[in-house]
């Protein structure tokens, strides 16, 4: 699996420090003034028409905000504007999700005692000003999520008392100026979410006070700057989703407030050093995933004792898991997915028996390594708060142990792609909350637990590839299971029918294959009941009957395989109105007639198989007809007409061209009026004949009268 956008975390939105910088505007604000009574000796002018030209730059105002800038209202009373309440100077102007759009004007640069300077959440378009550098007691500065773009002026340098610079969800492009590195007292820079390239500037190490560093979600490249080890007070770095790469420096993991790691998603390699988790003692997130890192998961990883989230996925880490890694006690997040750790061997999740300690365990990912030997039994003690667990692309063996029902809150669980065998165990009913459930690709036996449905909230249900079996499982077991949009029980050894109901209960289905099982019995009209459906699979089945007309109704349907059935009948002539669909087989069946008018004209269409049927007449020549790599006829054999790299006969004329039609009205009109005379008088002659016969024959059949 691929583990949720590291954003999603939320780690980022706690921040002490943006609740402490919040505090500080409120303090500020109430030190200001706003009322109407304050004097007007003590207006400045500058500051009004700086605030004016500000609004003149303003081309929609969707609430009216800035009408209350007006000439007959001191502007320390504007909306959105904050003045002192010494100097009625400008200090604050906050104008946030107003949706106002328009370009930010560089007069802004007079309003010389502005300290916060918030503007998130508009659609205000262009560069910032360069004189944004002349506002040099600005210390918050909020531009995120506008859709200004240009590069980030290099004169907000100037701004030496600037704690703050928010400029996320931007479309900023270039490089990152290394002049921002002046910003001694800056605490935190947000910049992610824009299209930034080149490297992170070394100078990034001088910030000397930052706290925290969000770069993620940009297109920077290069190393991580050795000096970063120098930004002593950076306490959480995010700069996932670059391309960044190279080794992290040593003198990174110096850094001893780091409590947030977010590197995933780039191109960083090297190992991890033996000692991290000496280092940063605070460290509560560890997100490294979808790097290339390779090398053992250091022991000393279990001396972070406050790690919650540990997200090595998606490299190359081969080796044990380290057997005390449980003793990370706060530990919410574990991913190890798509590494090489273990060695098919028993001992590989020997580490399982340390996790239990974990109580706050809520993912843990397992998946797509080298783990063999059996589940281990003591995994059911692992914290009851666990919502997803995933142990799938392993080569785990045995059976599946009883005690996973414990996990009340599970809503995923993922063991497939493994040796398992047995059967379902019986204490899957007890699931609450799963919502996906994918043991496909084992070698598990038996029927599908009768009571798996007790589980209503079952949406994603692959059991593909394994030897279930049993008898009209849709009636017994699916028939609850109201919710499914994803059902995958193909390549079983599963029979019986499916019933009217379960498709009536079911509309919610989405994905339904079941192919390569022993189903059997017709498909009932009901299936059109299934409006959500996308994918339908059922070939290679014993199904019988006709093919129903009212898959049309199924009108977001864009992969029919019906194929290797026992389907008789013609095909409907309406399935030619199935507009989205784009793969169709209904080949290896019984179906006779012709291939339906309008088939050539589906727009989507790009793969059409109706071969080996008992189809009959002519072959269209236009859409999908024209392209003989997309559609396969063969195999029947009463075909005829098509496009020449298809091989089937021409058609025998019937009505032909119009020459043909001609020629044929010539003969006709020569010859029928000869035809009639000569039946005129064979007519003639045997009427004749016949009257004589039938008047000797009614003499001899009179009874004799005497
Ligand atoms: C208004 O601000 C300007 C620029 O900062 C300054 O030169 C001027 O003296 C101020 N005027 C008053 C009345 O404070
Ligand atoms: C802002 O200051 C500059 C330079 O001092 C001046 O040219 C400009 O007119 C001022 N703008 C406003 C709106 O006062
Ligand atoms: C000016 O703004 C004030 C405050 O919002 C408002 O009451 C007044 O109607 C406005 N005047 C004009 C001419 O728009
Ligand atoms: C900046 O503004 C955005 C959008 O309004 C907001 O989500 C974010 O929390 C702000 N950042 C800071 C540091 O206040
Ligand atoms: C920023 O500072 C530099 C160097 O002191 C100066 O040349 C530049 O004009 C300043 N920029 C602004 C916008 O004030
Ligand atoms: C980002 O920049 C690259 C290269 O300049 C460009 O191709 C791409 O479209 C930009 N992406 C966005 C979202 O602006
Ligand atoms: C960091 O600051 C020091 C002292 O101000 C300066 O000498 C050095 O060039 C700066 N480093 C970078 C990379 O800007
Ligand atoms: C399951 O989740 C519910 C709601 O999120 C929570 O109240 C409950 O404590 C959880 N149960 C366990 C065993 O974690
Ligand atoms: C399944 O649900 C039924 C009805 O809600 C209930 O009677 C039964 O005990 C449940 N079975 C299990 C194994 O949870
Ligand atoms: C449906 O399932 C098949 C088989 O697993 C898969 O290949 C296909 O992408 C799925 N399609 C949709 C729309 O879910
Ligand atoms: C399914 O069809 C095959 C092939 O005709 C046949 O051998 C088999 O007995 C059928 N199975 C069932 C359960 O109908
Ligand atoms: C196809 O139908 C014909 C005539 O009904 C029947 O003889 C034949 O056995 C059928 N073939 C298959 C494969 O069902």
């Amino acid at each position: 699996m691929e583990l949720q956008n590291p954003a999603s975390w939320g780690f980022w939105s706690s921040s002490k420090s943006n609740i402490l910088l919040l505090s500080l505007v409120l303090v500020a604000m109430n030190l200001s003034i706003n009322h109407a009574s304050a004097t007007n000796q003590f207006r400045n002018e500058t500051d009004r028409l700086a605030l004016l030209e500000f609004k003149h730059q303003i081309k929609n105002d969707p609430y009216g905000l800035l009408n209350s800038w007006n000439h007959s209202e001191y502007h320390c009373n504007w909306q959105g504007v904050t003045c002192g309440r010494r100097h009625q100077r400008v200090t604050a102007l906050t104008l946030t999700r107003y949706s106002l759009s328009g370009t930010i004007s560089p007069h802004i640069g007079n309003l010389s005692f502005m300290k916060f300077f918030h503007l998130g959440e508009n659609h205000f378009y262009g560069e910032i000003p360069q004189e944004v550098g002349r506002l040099f007691r600005l210390i918050f500065l909020n531009l995120s999520s506008n859709t200004l773009g240009g590069e980030i002026p290099i004169h907000l340098s100037n701004c030496s008392q600037m704690l703050s610079i928010s400029m996320s969800r931007n479309r900023f492009e270039g490089k990152i100026p290394r002049e921002l590195g002046n910003l001694k007292k800056l605490q935190n820079l947000y910049l992610r979410f824009n299209n930034l390239t080149g490297e992170i500037p070394s100078s990034m190490g001088n910030l000397s006070s930052l706290i925290e560093l969000s770069l993620s979600y940009n297109n920077l490249e290069g190393n991580l700057p050795e000096e970063m080890g120098f930004a002593t007070s950076l306490t959480k770095i995010g700069i996932h989703v670059n391309k960044l790469s190279g080794m992290i420096p040593a003198s990174f993991y110096n850094i001893s407030a780091l409590a947030v790691i977010s590197i995933a998603l780039n191109f960083f390699s090297g190992d991890l050093p033996n000692n991290i988790g000496l280092i940063p003692p605070n460290l509560q997130s560890l997100e490294i995933g979808d790097n290339k890192f390779y090398g053992n998961i250091p022991l000393s990883i279990s001396n972070a004792s406050h790690l919650n989230i540990l997200d090595l996925g998606h490299n190359k880490f081969h080796g044990q898991v380290p057997s005390n890694l449980g003793y990370l006690g706060s530990l919410k997040i574990l991913s190890l997915t798509q590494n090489i750790l273990g060695s098919n061997s028993k001992k590989d999740l020997g580490f399982m028996e340390s996790l239990a300690n974990s109580s706050m365990l809520n993912i843990v990912d397992l998946s797509g390594n080298n783990f063999g030997g059996e589940i281990p039994r003591v995994m059911a003690n692992l914290s009851y708060q666990l919502t997803e667990l995933h142990l799938g692309e392993n080569h785990l063996s045995g059976t599946i142990p009883e005690g996973f029902g414990n996990f009340v809150n599970l809503t995923y669980l993922d063991i497939s792609q493994n040796l398992l065998s047995g059967v379902m165990p019986s204490d899957f009913s007890k699931f609450h909350n799963l919502q996906r459930l994918t043991l496909q690709e084992n070698r598990l036996s038996g029927e599908i637990l009768p009571t798996l449905c007790n589980i209503t909230t079952l949406y994603h249900l692959d059991l593909a590839k394994n030897h279930f079996e049993g008898h009209n499982m849709f009636d017994n077991v699916l028939i609850n299971c109201q919710n499914l949009q994803l059902l995958y029980i193909d390549q079983n050894i599963l029979s019986g029918a499916i019933s009217p109901q379960f498709f009536e209960l079911h509309s919610s289905l989405v994905n339904m294959t079941i192919a390569r099982n022993i189903f059997s019995g017709s498909i009932p009209l009901e299936v059109g009941k299934l409006t959500h459906l996308v994918f339908f699979n059922i070939s290679y089945n014993n199904f019988t009957g006709e093919i129903p007309i009212t898959l049309v109704d199924c009108s977001n349907l864009e992969y029919l395989y019906m194929q290797a059935n026992f389907f008789h009948g013609t095909i409907p002539q309406n399935l030619a109105t199935l507009k989205s669909i784009q793969e169709l087989d209904l080949s290896s069946n019984n179906l006779t007639g012709k291939i339906p008018i309008g088939l050539e004209k589906l727009q989507f269409v790009r793969y059409l198989n109706l071969s080996f049927n008992d189809l009959e007449g002519e072959i269209p020549t236009s859409g999908i007809f024209r392209n003989a790599s997309q559609i396969s006829l063969t195999g029947n054999n009463k075909l005829c007409g098509g496009i020449p790299e298809l091989g089937f006969p021409n058609c025998p004329v019937i009505k032909g061209n119009r020459e043909g039609k001609h020629k044929v009205t010539i003969v006709l009109s020569t010859v029928l009026p000869f035809a009639v005379l000569v039946l005129g008088t064979v007519l003639f002659y045997f009427a004749i004949y016949q009257k004589k016969v039938r008047r000797n024959a009614s003499l001899s059949s009179m009874p004799t009268r005497v």
